[in-house]
């Protein structure tokens, strides 16, 4: 079969623009793509590769580990390969390289394969030679087959011994002890502020960082940086035998070699998979980068059986973590208000997956870094999950624009209750100044989901904050646009619980009307008020033409709730946000199934003298919703109601042990505000 002439060219810019990546990153130590777009890249070559095995060349990229090394050190030969290990970004691709593998030994597909698991450490390889316990040479990778020798720079790396502990175990003739050389993220956070702090350009990330360090000419500069090293494995050994990987990690520890105290040793396949999930939730709070883990087949006459392909060994697999990073579009910029009424800018974004989650927003902090880092709306940008948890923006590609992108402008109000926005002297923040706007928004929010309003299972204070701090939701109208991915992008949502938020959600629009109307959050409008309201009108659309004479005319509403109602319907905002709603697909349920008259059967006894109304006037109320009113103390009496200066009647109904209540807890049952 030929090859198409467009693969032959595809494969031939992919190798020069490979190649081109590994003397930046391997010699110049700058690389100028992330790594995984350059995975992307090689995955891509060697896909075609393998489709048409007719035009790999030994020149390839697929067929070297790396790049060869700079000029600047002494070269070093390694006396056994340092290959690469395939990778894997699936269960499925994991379960087949255990197949494979069993297949590969004549062993039974289900059988269980013990495997050593380990942590993929994000630094850079080396080699150290001990000869007789005593370290002789170090080396870098390089681009396998030769690398740089560094041993001066390892030599001031606290954790490696100069000499090999043998209390336990008696050094090895010779010994190659391989590992990685790695900075701590706090170490790196604090040598980039000093370079910075010294006009110095800051490095990309902790591997570039150690690899820099490590590839000093002067020592001097290298013991200066806070490098640190986990020994994962060995090349050739003389005068030791080892049977399993697992062995030789506990041996190599034994010598005072450090070795990562995360690394395990699993029966089979499904025990990597589950060591994967684990590395993977704890790796935000690991004091080091790791970009996925290692699984090994743990008995070394296995791995010898197995062998060695080109350039990685059969017996080994790196389970990758998903990318950190991903290339996405700002769709819009919308703000969010948050508790202390900071209103952040937030970048939504078409949804992306990024380290493993979908994420369609992220924070772009305040007006000062949109500008500094040009981030314009219609951008093709690249987004990181920062701490891998907020996701961030972290440039645009400008290269992509095409002329449509929109600058951003802060506006001068607060987007969620009007007031003028205000920034302090040297602060980079806007405020909003009006101090109920979080809180009451929330509020807000949380009296529209609450069990006797809509009654969204999951929608709570905590909930709420997180959807209002994120720009999510802005109006109670807002909750009825949410999308799983924009709660993908909070915290503590994962896949089920956002999707049941959701659910909870979509169920809340089959209602009532009067809960509907008690949802809406009008003042003086409790659930009996709404129920009123409900029976006497049957429409929201009524209701919302009523005039305060109209309403007025309804037993147990008085001027003071009319007017409120008849003044939260004028507000623009407000018939904007039913319309939205009413639009979302909320639909009411056959008002008779709701019970239209709440203190139905019960029996009231005022006595004393009431602060908010006549006794006549709570009497009416009680009629109203359905209730009974009686005059004298009797065993029929459900609620007693105590005002000031109670008269005998409070007495008696004392000796018959009645239920005594006082005005607040009254007005609560008739739902007005205490
Ligand atoms: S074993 C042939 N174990 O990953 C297998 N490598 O892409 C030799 N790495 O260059 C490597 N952590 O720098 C092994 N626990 C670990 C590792 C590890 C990080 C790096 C190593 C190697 C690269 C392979």
């Amino acid at each position: 079969m030929a090859v198409p002439p467009e693969v032959l060219d595809r494969i031939k810019r992919l190798r020069e623009e490979i190649n081109y990546h590994n003397y930046l990153y391997y010699v110049l130590d700058q690389p100028e793509i992330s790594d995984e777009e350059y995975d992307a890249l090689m995955h891509e070559l060697k896909e075609l590769e393998e489709k048409y095995p007719e035009t790999v060349t030994p020149d390839s990229p697929t067929q070297r580990v790396g790049a060869p090394p700079s000029e600047k050190f002494a070269t070093v030969e390694h006396s056994v390969p340092m290959l690469s290990i395939d990778d894997a970004f699936t269960d499925a691709e994991v379960r087949d390289f255990d197949r494979r593998i069993k297949r590969l030994l004549g062993m039974d597909s289900d059988a269980d394969m013990e495997y050593s698991v380990e942590p993929k450490m994000d630094g850079l390889a080396v080699e150290l030679v001990y000869e007789n316990g005593v370290f002789m040479l170090g080396s870098t990778r390089g681009d396998g087959y030769r690398g740089e020798d560094v041993t001066a720079n390892l030599r001031t790396i606290r954790s490696i011994p100069l000499r090999l502990i043998e209390r336990k175990v008696k050094a090895p003739a010779r010994l190659e002890a391989r590992g990685e050389v790695f900075m701590n993220k706090d170490d790196f956070a604090r040598l980039n502020e000093m370079r910075e702090r010294n006009g110095e350009p800051p490095f990309a990330n902790p591997r570039n960082a150690a690899a820099g360090s490590l590839r000093q000419l002067d020592p001097n500069v290298t013991a200066s940086r806070p490098l640190d090293v986990f020994f994962y494995g060995i090349g050739l050994v003389e005068g030791h035998t080892f049977s399993t990987q697992w062995e030789i990690l506990h041996t190599l520890k034994a010598w005072g070699l450090k070795v990562n105290p995360k690394i395990e040793k699993v029966k089979n396949i499904e025990g990597a998979i589950r060591y994967h999930r684990r590395m993977a939730q704890i790796r935000p709070q690991l004091p080091y980068e790791i970009d996925g883990i290692v699984i090994k087949v743990n008995s070394l006459e296995f791995q010898e059986r197995l062998g060695t392909k080109a350039r990685s060994p059969r017996w080994v697999l790196a389970y990758k973590f998903e990318a950190a990073q991903a290339i996405t579009r700002i769709l819009d910029i919308v703000l969010s208000v948050g508790r202390t009424g900071a209103v952040t800018p937030v970048a939504v974004m078409e949804p992306v997956r990024v380290g493993g989650v979908t994420v369609s927003r992220a924070t772009l902090h305040n007006e000062d870094e949109i500008r500094k880092k040009d981030i314009r709306i219609g951008d093709w940008v690249i987004v990181r999950r920062a701490g891998d948890v907020i996701p961030e923006v972290v440039k645009p590609l400008k290269e992509r624009r095409n002329g449509t992108e929109k600058r951003f402008v802060m506006p001068a109000t607060c987007p969620v209750c009007g007031s003028k926005l205000v920034k302090k002297p040297g602060e980079a923040v806007w405020r909003c100044p009006n101090p109920d706007c979080f809180p009451r928004l929330v509020r807000q929010i949380t009296h529209f989901a609450s069990k006797n309003a809509m009654d969204i299972d999951g929608l709570g204070e905590k909930v709420a904050e997180q959807l209002v701090s994120a720009g999510l939701v802005r109006n109670i109208a807002d909750i009825y646009d949410l999308r799983l991915s924009d709660l993908l992008s909070l915290e503590r949502f994962a896949e089920k619980s956002a999707q049941n938020l959701l659910d909870a959600i979509e169920a809340s629009k089959k209602t009532t009307l009067p809960r509907f109307i008690y949802a809406l959050g009008i003042r003086h409008v409790g659930e009996v008020t709404a129920q009123l309201l409900a029976s006497h009108f049957r429409s929201i659309e009524k209701l919302a033409k009523a005039s305060e004479e109209q309403l007025e005319q309804i037993e147990g509403i008085g001027p003071e709730v009319a007017s409120s109602i008849v003044a939260w319907f004028k507000d623009q905002k407000n018939r904007e946000l039913l319309s939205r709603l009413l639009g979302s697909g909320i639909q009411f349920t056959d008002l008779k199934a709701e019970k239209e008259r709440p203190l139905e059967g019960k029996t009231f006894l005022f006595t004393g003298a009431l602060s908010s109304m006549t006794r006549a006037e709570a009497g009416d109320k009680v009629k109203a919703l359905g209730g009974r009113v009686a005059t004298a103390v009797g065993r029929r009496v459900d609620y007693v109601v105590a005002g000031e200066n109670p008269g005998s009647k409070y007495r008696k109904a004392q000796e018959l042990g009645l239920n005594i209540i006082g005005e607040n807890e009254f007005l609560k049952l008739i739902e007005e505000e205490a």
